[in-house]
């Protein structure tokens, strides 16, 4: 199925799988190019030497083209892109939205990029700003999320801009993508369902919550890093709900100090990085402390398997989603079933 994002970056199948902290490993990123869709390698929780072997090893595994996400606000962004300029990976993907600056640089290099965004004037500003492509997710998706649900986020951005628009946010079948394209989108990027595969390195107890998770078990909370942030509703969340000020403070400390280590990043990188987050944003130290957090908590379950220690980022299709295909059958699925859907809403002759 040919679209615009399809012939923009090079795949055969117009579906995006995304940048998930932990989750999207070369193994992953590798089996979704294979598949014949886009494949995003998380950067922003490896150290940067990591980050290039990394890009190397999906590189060994696949010869499609795959992307890298990475936060613009980190302090080493410039360092990141000058490795995937010179490991001649295809496509940028950033959380938040890169400068102007940043964007011309790795278009110079020939690198296409797409930033995620969840709101109308974020779209309206990246594209100003040279973005080749936007992914667009709406509140139902995984992960620091917005509040707009896709099926109004998504039409209001598709009518907003003129680059292509990929949807994110509650994509898991055919039929979702057919309906995205009717939206005008040029295609779906999935988070939990790629997590959700049997080529994911998410510790199988993990998928398992995962599974047994029902849509009103996936909840939005501030309370991990101030931000609003999608993910499985545990005893985990309902504590640092019920936390007081100080004991969130002091949690916040431990942890950013086991994520510097763990990390290799320096003290001065993290409040750096703490500094820029907080730039502009109505954050305390506290929460900007907390946000050092998140990376530590996400690893615990989606590295080490703590279901009961770790943050589970999760969007609400967890409730809809009960199997563990390869990413070969579900993007093969997806396609058939998209063709399916058309087909059936062609008026016969
Ligand atoms: C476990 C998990 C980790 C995530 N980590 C990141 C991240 O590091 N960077 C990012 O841009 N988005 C991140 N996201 C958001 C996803 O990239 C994607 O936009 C979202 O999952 C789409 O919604 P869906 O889960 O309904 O498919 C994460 C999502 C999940 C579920």
């Amino acid at each position: 199925m040919e679209t615009a994002l399809t012939r923009l970056v090079g795949v055969r199948h117009p579906i995006v799988q995304t940048g998930m902290g932990w989750v999207a490993g070369p193994r992953l990123v590798a089996a979704t190019a294979n598949a014949g869709a886009l494949g995003i390698l998380a950067s922003a929780t490896m150290p940067l030497d990591r980050l290039r072997e990394a890009i190397r090893e999906v590189a060994s595994r696949t010869d499609a083209p795959f992307g890298v996400n990475l936060r613009a606000d980190a302090a080493d962004a410039g360092d990141r892109v000058r490795i995937m300029i010179e490991e001649g990976v295809r496509v940028a993907s950033f959380a938040l939205a890169p400068s102007p600056e940043l964007i011309a640089e790795l278009k110079d290099a020939g690198i296409v990029v797409i930033p995620s965004v969840g709101a109308r004037r974020h779209a309206e500003k990246v594209a100003a700003w040279g973005a080749d492509a936007v992914i667009v997710q709406g509140g139902e998706g995984g992960g620091h999320t917005g509040e707009v649900a896709t099926t109004v986020l998504l039409p209001q951005v598709v009518d907003a801009v003129r680059i292509p628009v990929v949807a994110a946010g509650g994509f898991f079948d055919g039929r979702g993508l057919v309906a995205a394209l009717a939206y005008g989108a040029a295609g779906v990027a999935m988070g939990t369902r790629f997590l959700l595969t049997s080529d994911s390195t998410v510790p199988n107890a993990v998928k398992e919550r995962y599974l047994a998770a029902t849509v009103k078990d996936v909840t939005v909370t501030r309370a991990v890093d101030g931000l609003p942030h999608r993910m499985l509703r545990t005893e985990l969340v309902a504590s640092l709900e019920n936390s007081g000020r100080t004991r969130a403070l002091f949690q916040a400390v431990r942890r950013a100090a086991g994520y510097r280590k763990l990390s290799g990043t320096s003290w001065r990188r993290l409040l750096e990085d703490g500094r820029s987050l907080k730039h502009g944003k109505d954050l305390t130290w506290s929460q900007v402390l907390l946000a050092a957090n998140t990376p530590m908590l996400l690893k615990s379950a989606m590295v080490d398997g703590r279901t009961d220690l770790g943050v589970m980022a999760s969007g609400q299709v967890a409730g809809v989603i009960d199997d563990l295909p390869s990413c070969v059958e579900l993007v093969e699925r997806i396609m058939k079933e998209a063709e399916e859907v058309r087909a059936r809403l062609r008026p016969s002759p």
